[in-house]
């Protein structure tokens, strides 16, 4: 009998990504075992055309492409989809628990398929994305299945995660050898402790110290001071035990559209630029400004004077205020592509970021400090400036310029919003100013500890052979 190895991601595409690239990891090191990802069929929307509708197509067809891609260079990956479930009538998709609860409504497909997959293969390790956090029911309690964690965002991250049932203020947030975390920098779901979103994320990690470990997509020297608050066991209620943790990372996603028009377009354009000179930037796939926000941002970059690449989305439908947007020039300011034509690209919805950062016209990348997107920065030695904009954003921030000291921060109002002239000015200093080069000195030498992660001798492939092993004696 085959030893399986099965991954449960979270259907959004960042989540996604990095669990599926963990299965191409095992494979390309442990070919010995077979991996199965099993997937959440996300229901459509009952309502009739929302305005959101076009946004949520969108995702659907980005995960089907990366999954087709993926089919096509590792065919043997397994992507089992799970039937779809029907939701109760008055389920409600746009909260934040969405994340936990269809994994919670697939428990009964979960567990036919965990059985299924148990009749013809060993399987040696179950792994769950957090917010599949319901499977563990399923999984560990009645198949008693060896079930870990996988953590997509930091290990300093996972240092607060693994504090949440603890927190008993609402001032900061202290864990030893890291910077304090001040309200204004909590993750989204921990702001307001009467939620359910609150108690959902409580009660997952109050679950993962039972769990046979934690992966994290990180590498130890990254984040040495959070892996040490964590193996100091100061993280978890005290007389918890808590949970081996496996810093596999950084996995970086190279699959998608390599040949594309707008891969090339933007790879073309770079190519003419001198090194270092260009400032890209790009918010994640649910990174949405407003048109004021947007003209913002065009009047910053046209005043810094610096090279940009820019990847513009249309703002989000409620914000569009029934104007029609049929074009790039109807959100920004009149004239402005005219104007820096010979300086600064723009493209639409989308760029090829890992292969746009990896050039080595590219000196600083604006960013919304997305955990995929602070790794790639790293890894491709881009310093950041950081401009986050929800989920636990702000916090990485916080660690990226604080602890690892590889970001500068723009300072947005409480509202968010982001000034021409404060723009202007962090753009600039992350390009031409003694600041910036602290950071980018800084960031190149990670990137060298990221390579030196990944290779054989590396503290990563280390991590991801202690696993192995733990699964072949599971
Ligand atoms: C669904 O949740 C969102 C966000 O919490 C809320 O704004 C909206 O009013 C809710 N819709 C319904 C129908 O309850
Ligand atoms: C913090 O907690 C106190 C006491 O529970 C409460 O009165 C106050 O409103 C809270 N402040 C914030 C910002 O949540
Ligand atoms: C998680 O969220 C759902 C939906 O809001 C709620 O019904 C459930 O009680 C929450 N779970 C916990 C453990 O509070
Ligand atoms: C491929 O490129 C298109 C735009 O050219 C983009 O919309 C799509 O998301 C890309 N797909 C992947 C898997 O990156
Ligand atoms: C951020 O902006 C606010 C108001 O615009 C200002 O009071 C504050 O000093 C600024 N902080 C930094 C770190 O520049």
């Amino acid at each position: 009998m085959e030893n399986a190895i099965v991954l449960y991601p979270s259907p959004g595409i960042g989540h996604l990504i990095s669990m599926v690239e963990l299965g191409k990891l095992i494979l390309t090191h442990h070919p010995r075992f077979s991996i199965t990802v099993l997937l959440i069929t996300t229901p459509p929307k009952r309502t009739n055309i929302t305005p959101n509708s076009t946004t949520q197509q969108q995702a659907t067809n980005s995960v089907a492409q990366y999954i087709a891609a993926v089919s096509a260079t590792t065919p043997s990956i397994n992507f089992h989809h799970l039937p779809q479930v029907s939701l109760p009538p008055d389920f409600n998709r746009s909260t934040p628990d969405t994340g936990f609860e269809l994994p919670r409504y697939n428990n009964p497909n979960l567990h036919h398929a965990l059985l299924t997959i148990s009749k013809t293969s060993k399987l040696k390790a179950f792994l769950i994305d957090f917010f599949c956090d319901a499977a563990f029911e399923v999984a560990a309690e009645q198949l008693k299945i060896p079930t870990y964690y996988f953590f997509t965002s930091s290990a300093s991250g996972l240092a607060v995660f693994l504090k949440i049932p603890t927190i008993d203020s609402n001032i900061s947030i202290d864990i030893p050898n890291l910077p304090s975390i001040p309200f204004s920098s909590w993750p989204d779901p921990l702001v307001d402790r009467t939620t359910t979103v609150y108690k959902n994320f409580s009660k997952t990690a109050t679950r993962m110290p039972n769990s046979h470990g934690i992966i994290v997509n990180t590498f130890e020297f990254l984040e040495k001071n959070a892996l040490k608050a964590i193996s100091d066991g100061v993280c978890v209620p005290e007389g918890t035990r808590t949970p081996p943790v496996f810093c596999i990372g950084p996995l970086i996603s190279t699959t998608g559209n390599e040949s594309g028009e707008e891969q090339n377009k933007c790879l073309n354009w770079l190519d003419k630029q001198p090194k270092q000179s260009v400032v890209f930037l790009c918010f994640g796939s649910m990174g949405l400004f407003p048109s004021k926000q947007l003209k913002e941002i065009a009047i910053a970059l046209e005043n810094s004077e610096q090279r940009f690449l820019w990847v513009v989305k249309n703002p989000p439908p409620d914000n569009q205020n029934s104007e029609k947007i049929d074009g790039i020039d109807d959100i920004l300011p009149k004239g402005f592509l005219e104007r820096t034509k010979d300086r600064g690209l723009v493209v639409r919805q989308w760029a090829p970021q890992v292969a746009v950062l990896s050039h080595n016209s590219v000196g600083g990348f604006v960013t919304h400090c997305g955990w995929n997107s602070v790794l790639e920065s790293v890894s491709a030695g881009v310093p950041m400036l950081a401009w986050p904009l929800y989920a636990e954003q702000k916090m990485n921030r916080l660690f990226m310029v604080e602890d690892v000291k590889v970001a500068l921060a723009v300072n947005e109002s409480e509202d968010g919003f982001v000034s021409a002239a404060e723009l202007e000015r962090r753009v600039r200093e992350l390009m031409d100013s003694e600041k910036g080069r602290e950071v980018r000195d800084r960031v190149l030498g990670l990137r060298d500890s990221a390579t030196a992660a990944m290779k054989d001798d590396g503290s990563s492939r280390a991590a991801l052979n202690n696993l192995t092993e733990q699964w072949c004696q599971n």
